[in-house]
Formats: structure tokens, sequence, C-alpha cells
């Protein structure tokens, strides 16, 4: 089968296609024909070097990326329990989803729902959690409150603007002008270009921000949280940069780590099926393109969500 994987962390063309032997099953793991991967800007730092990705894989490379998925099971065996050949999963995956094929234990994938199209059950599983669990476990965004999303048009942020709107908040969502129909048609509220000055000074303060850009840049954005407001940092490399920053303002910070959660992820994907969540997938790039699509990760002005096919 077919895998793009890195010999060795650089850029984007580190990634190369390669014939690599499908893995054996074991009992209670299922065989899955990749037909839609995501590509998430964790890929991308990874592949570079960067972060605590490429330091838990540095000494095992090659490495193939891929943390979401979605395909058709191929084989299964006696212990893998509800799967048939033939059947729509999706989820999340420890990496080696830029691949073919997969070997995984039968319980690491869901059954893709009714209504849900494959490409959305891919974008799904890594930004769905991100923007839930930010907002949620580690934001606790309650109805009524306004929340301040940046990089909201981006594949976590397209989500949170749609999720913090279904919690009953005020969005505010940050974006630039090409993507401010885009914002509203998810449900912002109010919707700012981020380069605005004039804008973004008028901003009435917000209970809590979801920084999606972090650095400099989420830092800058803290003047705009009410007094004893929360803040919840998503890029890891830059968190205590922006939780530091946050603290010394009064404000409560936190970084976090998405939690892989199937009970979440099986009623996230429920609100795809029942219309209530859309996953905007904009680019699909072939597996052989897969530098082109870290490239286009990498420009940070990506809408929604990029997806390699299998
Ligand atoms: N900690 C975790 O568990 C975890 C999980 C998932 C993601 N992440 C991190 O969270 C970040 C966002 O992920 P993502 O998948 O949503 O990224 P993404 O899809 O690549 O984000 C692209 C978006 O960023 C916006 N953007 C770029 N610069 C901006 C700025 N200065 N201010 C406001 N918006 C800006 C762009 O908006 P415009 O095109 O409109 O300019 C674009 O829509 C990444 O750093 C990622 O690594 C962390």
């Amino acid at each position: 089968m077919q895998q793009l994987v890195i010999k060795a962390f650089g850029d984007a063309d580190q990634l190369v296609l390669v014939e690599t032997q499908a893995p054996v099953l074991q009992d209670g793991q299922i065989r899955v024909r990749m037909h839609y991967a995501g590509v998430n800007p964790i890929d991308a730092k990874t592949r570079a070097g960067l972060g605590w990705g490429a330091q838990a894989i540095k000494d095992k490379l090659p490495w193939s990326p891929g943390f979401e998925l979605m395909g058709t099971v191929l084989e299964t065996t006696p212990g893998a329990g509800r799967f048939q050949p033939g059947d729509r999963v999706f989820g999340s995956v420890g990496g080696g989803g830029y691949g073919e094929e997969l070997v995984v234990d039968a319980d690491t994938l869901l059954p893709v729902p009714d209504g849900v199209p494959d490409d959305m059950a891919a974008g799904l599983p890594l930004a769905g959690a991100t923007a839930w669990q930010g907002l949620t476990d580690h934001g606790g965004l309650k109805a009524g409150e306004r929340v301040l999303i940046s990089a909201a048009a981006g594949g976590v942020g397209h989500l949170a603007v749609q999720l913090a709107r279904g919690l009953g908040a005020t969005v505010v969502a940050l974006g630039s002008v090409d993507n401010h129909d885009f914002l509203r048609q998810l449900g912002a509220d109010e919707v700012l270009d981020y380069k605005d000055e004039a804008q973004m000074a008028a901003m009435a303060p917000v209970d809590l921000f979801f920084d999606l850009v972090g650095g400099t840049s989420g830092s800058s954005l803290l003047s705009h949280v009410k007094p004893g407001g929360r803040v919840v940092t998503v890029p890891t490399i830059t968190a205590e940069q922006v939780i530091a920053a946050a603290v010394t303002l009064g404000l409560k910070a936190t970084g976090m780590l998405r939690r892989i959660d199937n009970d979440q992820l099986q009623r996230l994907s429920q609100m795809v099926a029942e219309g209530r969540l859309r996953v905007e997938v904009t680019r699909v790039f072939a597996l052989a393109e897969g530098p082109a699509a870290h490239r286009q990760i990498e420009t940070g002005h990506t809408r929604g969500k990029v997806l390699l096919r299998g």
C-alpha cells in the first residue's frame, strides 16, 4: 500500500509517497481503507520538527502523519465486535492517517452516522473535539455570555463559531474581510477584521477569549476580555507566553490539549447529521499531493478544513 511519510524533519517536500507493507491484523482490530484524512497544523508543525509532537516521534522516523480519517472497513477479526466489511467508519488515530490502509483497534473508530458525508466525517474529529472542549470543558462558556473567537474561519474556528452559537453565546468572530460573509452564515453575531484597528478598538469586552492564533497576536487581544474574564489559548507552542500575559492582567487563562472522546465525537457527528453543525471542506488533495496540502495549511489562511483523498 502507499503511504506518505517523512524520513527527516524539514519542509513540506520531506513528505514522500512510499510503498509499505500493509500491517498484520491482530484479533480485536479492523483494517480500514482510507477515503479522506484530515490535514491539520499539528501535522505540518510535527513534520517541521516543532513542538511536543516532534519530540514524541523524533526517534521513530520514518513517520506518517494523519490524526483523523474516514474510510470503509476492509477486514475484521472475531474480537472486533460491531463492524462488518464495507462499514463507513471515522475518528481519531495516533498518526498514520496519510496512508491507503490503516489497522486499528476496533473501538478506535465509530460508524459514520447516516446523513454525514464522507468528507465531513474526516474533517470533524480533531477540530470538533478542540472546539467543543475549548469552549466548554476549559472555557466554561454559558448561554448569554460573549465569546471572542480568533482564526474564526479556520478548521477549529468555524466549528467553534457554530458550537458557541448553539450554546446560546454571543459570538464575536475575527477574520479577514474575505471570510466575513462565511462567518455570518455560520452564525457569528459580530464579525470583525482583525487588521482594522478602529473596528478592533470599538469591540465591547467579552467574557471568554478562545485564542486560536496564540503568540503576540493572542496576547494583543487580551485587553478585550472583561476584568476577571477567561482565556483558553489553543496553540501549544505559545501557550505559556499568552497565559503569562493574561495572568498579569488578572485574567483566568489556560492552555489545552485535545482529548480523544468517542462519546463526544458521536454527539458532534449527530449534530452534523441533523444539519446543526457543518464541516466546511475547502480543499481536497490527492495523497501524492501531500506537500501541496501542507503548504496550504502553512499559509495560516485556510478556510475550514483541508483533506487528503486516499
Ligand atoms: N492544543 C490542541 O489540542 C490543538 C488542537 C487543534 C489545533 N490546535 C492549534 O490551534 C491553531 C488553529 O488550528 P486550525 O486548525 O483552526 O488552524 P487553521 O485552520 O490553519 O487556521 C486558519 C485561520 O487562521 C486565521 N488567522 C491567521 N492569522 C490570524 C490572525 N493574526 N488573527 C486572526 N486570525 C488569523 C485565518 O483567517 P483569515 O484567513 O481570515 O486571515 C484562517 O482562517 C493552530 O495553531 C493549531 O496547531 C491546537
